[in-house]
């Protein structure tokens, strides 16, 4: 039944005690001879865990690819990977997206795999998922969980993330009880499936679907809509295709054109920040550079064109209802790359070529953008040599060309022992800065970007202030928040040669972050900079801090870039003793 030759053979279609071993063991759990009868093997990657509250339903789904890998002839296995949840992982899950990578790409090499369904959805579990089987180059299609539906609190719509972040603020300021908080709380989350704003989730999602490793449509399916199920039933129908076709693998789909269309895609939906230092770091094992300045290239000429919060008003189910990334991609052909590849065999511009708008005002035409420019610039300047980010859709207008006097944290707790200090001197001109949140600093680059106003502040009625910092922002953040300061201050960047009433200029139109201190004065501060000690002197910790790169580079370890593809001719050595 197959036309490319099975990799599992080499386990189950040996007429050797090796053979014997392989096969008899694995009818431990009851299969029948039938299945080694030479039909393909899907593994099922699965980051289910109840400690990941968005994967949690992903037992569910990967019944349904089950069924779709049984109806096309093939044999599913499906296997447990290392599952980062978001909101419940500390110090953050980004310490262990590496990690959960390295998971992914070994397993997928060590098993008798002839394809790969990818069962992600929660923020890192996908680019890790996605770094790992483009290291392995095994023919894989990915499945997100979806997002939650809309949360609903009075005559309110909630947003995850971003409506928390606004009640906290609101609570702060006093002008929301306890109970109303404890209220809205309960009715933020109410289904399973991740956030459901376009925050990191959601944009991996999409962007992921933009690069082609989805089945068209994937990405804004609810995870409680009965089509989620279906879209796994059919990626495992199709990944049954694809192992014995033998692909197309990822080293086919992820290339440099699938990469701008991600980018031009990430643009026009407002995504997450975090989005950047995943596709860096997917590029980066597919071979394909991808410096920061390309994105800044791709934001200058891409409309921003979806109207979701934080950027916007709608949430997931609203983007779904008006036809999802389809609608998107469709609109942005002119821009794209429309010949790429993609799992399911189609070119990108196949695809979407049929998608219908459902609602103007969540997706719009290129002819009526919310924007002319993407929603993410890049940032250069003396205070971030090798570059910054900011999310210019989720930013205040007038702060985009702003001068003001640096107020210093040197670390996440100094932050939260003095923001409410009635004795602090700041007003809503000065610039927040927050040192030692970066990469190895933090470690592991928190989502504590987006710092809190201080309360009095709040008071007065300020909603924003500029804020810099060398950490992440969580997607459903907002703000004018400047981001992945590199090279980080923990590593003796200029950020951690700022002082306490420093000029700082921020100059989003020319895309430029100026600390206004003469070149001699941060020569003298340079000399006088001590590193602090590391946070880890054994294990994962350590090896993260001496492997980690800067957010520029992806945050990725120096020697897990590139790929070492799984071979046909890989075997089993001695199985058993
Ligand atoms: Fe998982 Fe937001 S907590 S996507």
């Amino acid at each position: 039944m197959t036309s490319h030759p099975l990799r599992s053979r080499n386990w189950f279609g040996r007429n050797d005690l090796d053979g014997l071993v392989h096969r008899s063991w694995l009818k431990a759990e009851g299969f029948s001879d039938a299945v080694f009868d030479g039909r393909p093997v899907v593994g099922i990657a699965n980051s289910w865990s109840e400690l990941t509250n968005c994967n949690a339903h992903l037992r569910q789904v990967a019944d349904a690819v089950k069924r779709g890998v049984w109806s096309a002839g093939g044999f599913p296995l499906e296997f447990p990977t290392i599952s980062l949840g978001e909101v419940l992982m500390k110090p953050t899950t980004m310490l262990f997206r590496n990690l959960m990578s390295m998971d992914v790409e070994e397993c997928l090499r060590a098993y008798p795999l002839d394809a790969a369904v990818l069962l992600s959805g929660c923020d890192k579990t996908t680019p890790a998922m996605l770094m790992g089987a483009a290291s392995a180059d095994v023919p894989a299609v990915m499945v997100t969980g979806g997002p939650m539906l809309s949360g609903k609190w009075r005559a309110e719509e909630l947003g995850s993330g971003t409506d928390a972040w606004r009640l906290w603020a609101e609570r702060r300021a006093g002008r929301l009880t306890d109970e109303e908080m404890c209220e809205a709380e309960s009715c933020m989350s109410r289904s399973s499936g991740h956030c459901m704003v376009m925050g990191t989730a959601s944009t991996m999602a999409s962007v992921v679907e933009a690069l082609g490793m989805t089945l068209p449509g994937n990405a804004a399916i609810p995870a409680s809509d009965s089509r989620r199920l279906a879209m796994a039933e059919m990626a495992g129908r199709r990944a049954v295709e694809m192992a014995l076709a033998g692909g197309p693998k990822p080293s086919q789909i992820l290339t440099a054109h699938a990469f701008d269309n991600a980018i031009r895609a990430d643009m026009a939906i407002g995504g997450s920040t975090n989005a950047i230092i995943h596709l860096v770091a997917i590029a980066g094992r597919a071979g394909v550079a991808l410096p920061l300045a390309r994105f800044d290239e791709l934001s200058k000429t891409t409309p921003f064109l979806v109207n979701l919060r934080p950027s916007g008003k709608y949430l997931m189910e609203d983007f779904f209802y008006a036809g999802g990334l389809p609608v998107v991609l469709k609109e942005l052909l002119p821009l794209l790359h429309g010949d790429a590849l993609t799992v399911n065999g189609k070119s990108l511009a196949d695809n979407v070529r049929g998608a219908r708008c459902f609602n103007d005002d969540v997706i719009r035409p290129l002819s009526m953008p919310l924007a002319g420019e993407g929603g993410t610039v890049i940032l250069f300047g003396n205070l971030c040599p090798d570059g910054a980010v900011l999310k210019q859709s989720a930013a205040s207008a007038h702060l985009l060309a702003h001068r003001g006097r640096a107020v210093v944290f040197e670390d996440h707790a100094d932050l939260h022992r003095r923001i409410d200090d009635e004795s602090l001197t700041i007003d809503e001109n000065s610039v927040l800065v927050l040192k030692h949140v970066g990469p190895r600093g933090a470690p592991g680059m928190p989502e504590w970007g987006a710092a809190p106003i201080p309360a009095r502040l709040l008071k007065r009625g300020v909603k924003d202030m500029v804020r810099i910092s060398d950490a992440r922002m969580s997607g459903t953040s907002y703000g004018t928040v400047v981001l992945h300061v590199a090279p980080e201050s923990a590593v003796g960047g200029p950020l951690a040669l700022v002082h306490d009433g420093d000029e700082i200029e921020l100059d989003v139109p020319r895309r430029t972050l100026t600390l206004r201190v003469d070149d001699a004065e941060l020569a003298r501060r340079q000399a006088a900079w001590k590193p602090r000690p590391p946070h880890f002197i054994r294990g994962y910790g350590r090896l993260f801090l001496e492997q980690v790169l800067q957010a520029n580079e992806g945050c990725d370890f120096d020697y897990l870039r590139g790929r070492t593809p799984v071979r046909l001719e890989d075997t089993a050595g001695p199985s058993h003793s």
